[in-house]
């Protein structure tokens, strides 16, 4: 087996930990293109080069670690959610660059590294590995803009000083991801390792209700145009809605809220809002799309508001590899014999992406009490470590 070094491995990912650490236990605020992420590249990019890696990012900041030959390409993304843990994506890229290095150290098989930009969707929905993939060109992109209001071409920018071209991806065999399960099945069942099957289909969206913003005080409640009541309204009749068309495992969130001016003592005259939804099968998503805009358009008509949809994001649903996830599967098994499971993945990743240009595979590790996108986001570093070894054991497999 390609002799990894697990205390290697480990001081690394809490040393990348630093950047952006925050919040209770190993909270990390690491958005893209914040300081601190840019930052934890150029360290990330340190270590490729340590490591032998040849170092480039791509024009949206996404960096690569290129084993300069035909090589597998192994990674996730190093960006935070705006309150996120340690942990996802960071692993993916420190378990890649270990297996990497210990491959180069014993005359191993090449593996290239990669953290892709912006998986976590500050500005849309892994914006990196979408441009990347060619589903999204870098000039649509561009366009996109974050809750604040700040464009992509603008965030991208702050970067352009260590950017060249996009990174050509027939140089790569096939790509494989390791992350931590994010959900709560491997840890209730006490198993270490989880072999992706499939990753959900999602789509994103911003929804906006314009009314009349007025005296809280003075304004009878039947001459109001309130904006968040038009919200509210519009969030119980999809709710409604929704339980003739959806499965347990469907998901739906509204999680960004914006009423303007924001006061107590205002009727609020505009609400901003996201609307996302997730599911395996994409004629549901696309049911559920319908749902939402005809209520959004009802609650508007009913209420007297003005109602604008901003473009919709997504991803499709997306089998992984058979080849890859076999040499996933063997080597789960070896290192945890009868403590893994075949499973599909509830968040979205760049491997998603990914296989639109090449075969690709996702491995899970488990997450204490299912948590993550929240400070308190942890993996017991034996479940990392085991992880390590599968990835490791994978890629000796594809190897033979
Ligand atoms: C990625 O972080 C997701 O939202 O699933
Ligand atoms: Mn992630
Ligand atoms: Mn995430």
């Amino acid at each position: 087996m390609i002799p990894v070094n697990p205390e290697r491995f480990l001081a690394e990912l809490h040393e990348l930990r630093r950047f952006g650490a925050s919040g209770v236990g190993k909270g990390v605020v690491r958005p893209a293109y914040s300081k601190a992420d840019i930052e934890a590249r150029q360290w990330l990019a340190g270590r490729m080069k340590a490591a032998g890696l040849k170092t480039h990012f791509d024009p949206v900041g996404s960096l690569f670690g290129l084993a300069g030959e035909k090589s597998l390409l192994m990674g996730s993304h190093s960006d935070s959610q705006p309150e996120g843990g340690w942990l996802d994506g960071a692993l993916g890229v420190m378990a890649a660059l270990e297996v990497a290095r210990a491959s180069r150290e014993t005359g191993g098989p090449p593996v290239s590294v990669v953290s892709f930009q912006d998986e976590e969707g500050r500005f849309g929905v892994t914006t990196g590995s979408t441009v990347w993939s060619g589903k999204l060109s870098l000039e649509a992109a561009d366009e996109l803009t974050d809750r604040d209001g700040v464009g992509f071409a603008e965030a991208r920018a702050s970067m352009a000083h260590l950017t060249g071209d996009f990174v050509d991806p027939a140089q790569f065999d096939g790509f494989i991801e390791m992350h931590i399960e994010q959900g709560p099945w491997l840890y209730e069942a006490g198993e270490s390792v989880g072999v992706v099957e499939s990753i959900v289909g999602i789509r994103d969206m911003r929804i906006t209700f314009e009314g009349e913003q007025n005296h809280a005080g003075t304004t009878p409640m039947h001459r109001r145009r309130d904006a968040f009541q038009g919200l509210a309204e519009f969030n119980a009749r999809i709710n409604a809605r929704f339980r003739n068309v959806v499965t347990p495992a469907t998901v739906w969130t509204i999680g960004h809220v914006s009423l303007h001016p924001d006061a107590h003592s205002i009727v609020p005259g505009r609400a901003v809002f996201s609307m996302q939804w997730r599911d395996g099968d994409a004629g549901r998503l696309a049911r559920m799309e319908e749902i939402i805009r005809e209520t959004a358009q009802e609650v508007a008509t009913e209420r007297e508001l003005d109602l604008s949809i901003g473009p919709m994001l997504g991803l499709e649903p997306m089998d992984m590899d058979a080849h890859l996830r076999a040499a996933l599967e063997g080597a789960a098994e070896e290192a945890a014999p009868g403590r893994w499971r075949r499973m599909p993945s509830g968040a979205l990743h760049d491997a998603t992406n990914v296989a639109r240009l090449m075969p690709s595979a996702m491995l899970f590790v488990p997450s204490i009490d299912g948590i993550s996108h929240a400070f308190e986001e942890d993996t017991d570093e034996r479940d990392l470590v085991a992880g390590l070894k599968v990835l490791a054991g994978a890629v000796e497999r594809l190897q033979g």
